[in-house]
Formats: structure tokens, C-alpha cells, sequence
């Protein structure tokens, strides 16, 4: 059975302690601490895997009910790879498995998928199934869910800047605009806050250039326990914070 997301209204959203006006437009999460998890009850790391998509779903779904407009997960970097191939492969199952069994529900939801990240390097089957995914759901106009998948923030700059000069652009055309419409990101405002779980502090290569004035919070709760909860009270510690761009307030 597909479920269908819940919009809160106003008096939910106070009632959870947040405020339409100070909702972050653009939410980046860096999923982590599902190896750790799975150690911790004596599991196999796939089985953290496992669990951590399962806080993934649940947190496409509490960002739909909030309002949020974009939500980018960081499922899978470019430095992955060094991982053991078994690890690697149960990774892609699972984003396989999830991707297969959860677009109808993505799409009855009015989400818009997109994937950030190199999908060249991936098996032809699961480059098939993320395009149609994309595809499938490109007209949607609610919660924009971008997955970074083979994803690294400087291979992307790398690629963006490949790009411009293979279109022979002179050195002046070289800015921060045209470099910003050749990211996977194009067209979507920058994360107003990162959220990292597991308690590491440290970007991982994830949206560098697009975080250069996010805010950042560290949460020390293992991904697979990153619930509603706790998601409501990473809003509010960004909400708290003042946001200066440099100038004086
Ligand atoms: C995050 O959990 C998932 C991915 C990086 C794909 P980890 O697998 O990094 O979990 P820890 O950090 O080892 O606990
Ligand atoms: C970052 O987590 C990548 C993802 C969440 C997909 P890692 O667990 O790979 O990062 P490091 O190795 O601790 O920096
Ligand atoms: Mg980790």
C-alpha cells in the first residue's frame, strides 16, 4: 500500500517548536554511523545499512510533512569505493531494493528525484533504474530529493570546470554563476544547513562549493536512530542560529 505523506500546518509546526519563516529551504544530510550502529548490537554492517534507509525514508517523509523544499542525502562518495567490494555491493542492493520498491510511493507524493554524482561508473542496471526514476518523476513539483550517489564535491567542481572550458569559454566567462550551473545542483538554492549524524565533524567531500555558507550541525546519534525527533531538534538548533553572509547585522 502506498502511503501518503502528511503536510503539517502551522499550529502542527509550533507545536513541534519550529516556524514556517525560519524553515531551512535546503537540507543536507550526511548519513552516517550505520557501521557503528550495526557493531553495537553485533550485526554485520549491511544490517546498519539496512536501517539507515530505513531513517532515510523516514526523513524524505518528516522533510515533505515540514515543507522543506530540498533534501540532498549523502548516500554514497567517491572514496566509498576503497570499502570492501561486499560492503560496496550489499550498499547497492539496498539503494537498488529501495529505489525499485519505493518510486511509487516517491512519485504519489509528488517528490522529484534527482541524483548528484557520476553515474558512469556505475552497473548498467542501476544507472537504468536511477534514471527512471529521475525521469519518472521529473514533472513533480514537491519535495526535491537529490541522492549523491558516486558523489564527490571536488570531482564535481572538476567536472563543472571541464565543461565550461570544453564549451571554449574564454577566461572571463569563467564565474561563480557558470560554475554553479554546471553542478549537479543546478538551479537549486545552496543547503541553508548541513546536518552530519554519528558525531564526526568533518564535510567528507560532501557540496563543498555549495556549503560555503551553510550551517552546520553535528548530531552524535548513529544514523538508524536519526528519527523525527531528532530531526525536528536539528531544525531548531539551525533555526537558533544567526546568519551573517559576511556582513554586519
Ligand atoms: C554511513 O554509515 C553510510 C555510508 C557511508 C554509505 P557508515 O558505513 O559510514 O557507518 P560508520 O561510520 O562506519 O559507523
Ligand atoms: C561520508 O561518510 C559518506 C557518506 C555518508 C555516504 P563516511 O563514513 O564515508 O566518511 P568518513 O570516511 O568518516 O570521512
Ligand atoms: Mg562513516
Amino acid at each position: 500500500m502506498i502511503k501518503l505523506y502528511k503536510k503539517f500546518t502551522d499550529e502542527e509546526l509550533t507545536a513541534r517548536g519550529l516556524s514556517r519563516e525560519g524553515l531551512p529551504r535546503h537540507v543536507g544530510l550526511i548519513m552516517d554511523g550505520n557501521g557503528r550502529w550495526a557493531k553495537k548490537r553485533l550485526m554485520p554492517r549491511p544490517a546498519g545499512h539496512r536501517a539507515g534507509m530505513e531513517a532515510m525514508k523516514a526523513a524524505v517523509r518528516f522533510s515533505h510533512s515540514v515543507g522543506i523544499e530540498a533534501l540532498t542525502v549523502y548516500a554514497f562518495s567517491t572514496e566509498n569505493w576503497k570499502r570492501p567490494q561486499t560492503e560496496v555491493s550489499a550498499l547497492f542492493d539496498l539503494l537498488a531494493e529501495y529505489f525499485y520498491r519505493d518510486i511509487d510511493e516517491l512519485d504519489a507524493n509528488n517528490v522529484r528525484m534527482t541524483v548528484l554524482g557520476d553515474l558512469s561508473a556505475l552497473s548498467p542496471k542501476m544507472r537504468e533504474l536511477l534514471q527512471r526514476a529521475v525521469e519518472r518523476t521529473k514533472d513533480n513539483t514537491g519535495l526535491r530529493f537529490n541522492v549523491a550517489i558516486n558523489y564527490g564535491g571536488r570531482a564535481e567542481i572538476v567536472h563543472a570546470v571541464r565543461t565550461l572550458v570544453e564549451s571554449g569559454a574564454k577566461p572571463e566567462y569563467v564565474t561563480e554563476d557558470a560554475i554553479s550551473e554546471r553542478l549537479y545542483t543546478c538551479g537549486q538554492p545552496d543547503p541553508d544547513v548541513i546536518i552530519r549524524t554519528a558525531g564526526e565533524q568533518r564535510l567528507s567531500n560532501f557540496l563543498l562549493w555549495q556549503a560555503a555558507y551553510s550551517e552546520f550541525v553535528f548530531t552524535p546519534v548513529l544514523f538508524p536512530d536519526f528519527d523525527d525527533a531528532e530531526y525536528t531538534n536539528c531544525i531548531k538548533e539551525y533555526m537558533g542560529r544567526t546568519r551573517r553572509f559576511g556582513k554586519v547585522l
